[in-house]
């Protein structure tokens, strides 16, 4: 069976298409929405996986506000051989965190443009990123047989426009990705650049002479295209998509608005020192927030909530690094981003022992705060536009599409150009997926004739 799979930074969905409907396959038995899988995956220390919402559970029942006990361990034995010596055989020591339940691991796809996240050590097994995919994809793989019955022969899979700013980079991504579907058993694979595949899913039902404009912003890139629909006949006029996604906005929103419940601004001992500027840097994404999980880092912190003039403040930052609340800390952040796609204003809470603060979040002060990714986006939008040789006004459908497109200052760009008339919203989470199934039908009938 040809399925089409969507590998989404933040939600991954499969569909399959018979040539009159898409049928979106239940990947996740523990979320909300059983057709749409969080795409996130947890290791114990003995090896178990487990992927989804599953897995994002199991983090946080097990991580969250535990606190980190670092042993003086042996890592095992080196063994090297000199010619005037012989063989020295020397115990590795180092510092191991004993008592943690396992690592989560989320938005792995904007890892494929990164050259220098090659690989990781998870409780001394080392992975790469394709095995880290691959793992995700095997599992996703059995569940899609398990629930149609028969094997999966052929994928279709979806790709941004752009992984990444250089054509190296790009190169490299789908190299990467290629080879996870691989090692995941899947061999005959295809990318699709997602919004075309948005587009197909928008075709399928709509037979008139159209061009269509499709706006998918998810949670790792904004993808455009802009399409000519006229009956079957579809024609990509031009395409093009940043780096920009829904994780970055709410990264905006930690280190643009939350920072100061964290110590940022405070001054440390007598010669009034700022606070080391690598320490707030890395709340710029949660799990970057775990990497100053360090016996030295945590001895800095320490310090400064000595000597400085924040101490509660400075304090939440030590139970953020030493207690693992980053997470929740970056799910508060993403939950008010949402809220305010319906409100004009949010609150922001966290209240997990010295970890207190409510702050308000007015959506004008969100939108000031992702100023410069909303000029990259209109930008983009309307290179798009001038590529395909055409005018704003020319374009007769503009279909949002991805959890982002929900965001009223992305709304409000798309309606000054094109008008709100002309806007409509199509299944932000499965509609690529629905156009990648339809891809994948309509090659295999390519294939037949
Ligand atoms: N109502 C909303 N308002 C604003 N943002 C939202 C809303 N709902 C979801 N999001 C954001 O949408 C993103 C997820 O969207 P989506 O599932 O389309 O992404 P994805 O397909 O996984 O990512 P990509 O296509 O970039 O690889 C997340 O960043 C999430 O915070
Ligand atoms: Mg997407």
């Amino acid at each position: 069976m040809r399925v089409g799979l969507d590998f989404g930074t933040t939600n991954t969905t499969a569909a399959v298409y018979d040539g009159d409907k898409v049928t979106l396959i239940p990947l996740d038995p523990v979320a909300a929405n059983h057709e749409v899988l969080r795409t996130a995956l947890f290791i114990t220390p003995e090896g178990e996986r487990q992927i989804g919402r599953a897995a994002i559970n199991a983090f946080t029942e097990g991580n969250v506000g535990r606190e980190i006990i670092y042993e003086r361990r042996s890592l095992g034995t080196l063994k090297q051989t000199y010619a005037e010596v012989g063989t020295i055989e020397e115990e590795i020591v180092g510092l191991v965190d004993v008592n943690s339940p396992g690592r989560l691991f989320q938005s792995l796809k904007t890892m494929l443009r990164d050259p220098s996240y090659v690989r990781t050590n998870v409780f001394g097994v080392e992975y790469t990123l394709e095995q880290l995919i691959a793992f995700i994809l095997r599992e996703i793989r059995r569940r899609i047989e398990a629930f149609l019955g028969t094997k999966v022969t052929a994928l279709t899979v979806g790709r941004p426009v752009h992984y990444a700013a250089t054509a190296e980079g790009d190169a490299l991504a789908i190299q990467r990705m290629t080879n996870a579907c691989a090692l995941a058993g899947l061999d005959a694979v295809s990318f699709l650049p997602e919004p075309i595949a948005a587009a197909y899913a928008y075709a399928a039902y709509q037979r008139e002479q159209r061009n269509v404009l499709v706006f998918d912003f998810g949670g790792g890139t904004l993808d455009v295209t802009v399409m000519a629909i006229n009956g079957t006949e579809r024609t990509v006029l031009a395409t093009d998509g940043v780096p920009i996604g829904g994780d970055i906005l709410d990264s905006k929103i930690v280190t643009g608005a939350l920072t100061p419940y964290f110590g940022a601004g405070a001054r440390l001992g007598p010669r009034k020192l700022p606070l080391p500027a690598v320490l707030l840097e890395r709340l710029n994404d949660w799990q970057s927030i775990l990497e100053l999980h360090t016996p030295k880092i945590l001895q800095v912190i320490d310090e400064a909530v000595r000597t400085g003039d924040k101490p509660q403040e400075l304090q939440a930052l030590r139970a953020l690094v030493r207690e693992n609340y980053g997470l929740l800390l970056y799910e508060a952040a993403e939950r008010g981003k949402r809220e305010l796609s319906s409100a004009p204003e949010a609150t922001i809470a966290m209240h997990q022992g010295v970890i207190n603060f409510d702050h308000r979040l007015p959506r004008f002060e969100f939108e000031r705060l992702i100023g410069p990714e909303a000029r990259a986006i209109a930008a983009c939008t309307d290179r798009v536009v001038q590529a395909a040789g055409l005018e704003p006004e020319q374009i007769d459908v503009v279909l949002r599409t991805g959890g982002s497109s929900r965001i009223p200052k992305f709304v409000r760009l798309l309606s000054e150009r094109f008008t709100a008339e002309r806007l409509r919203e199509q299944d932000p989470f499965t509609s690529v997926g629905a156009g990648l199934a339809i891809a994948a039908y309509d090659s295999a009938l390519v294939e037949q004739r």
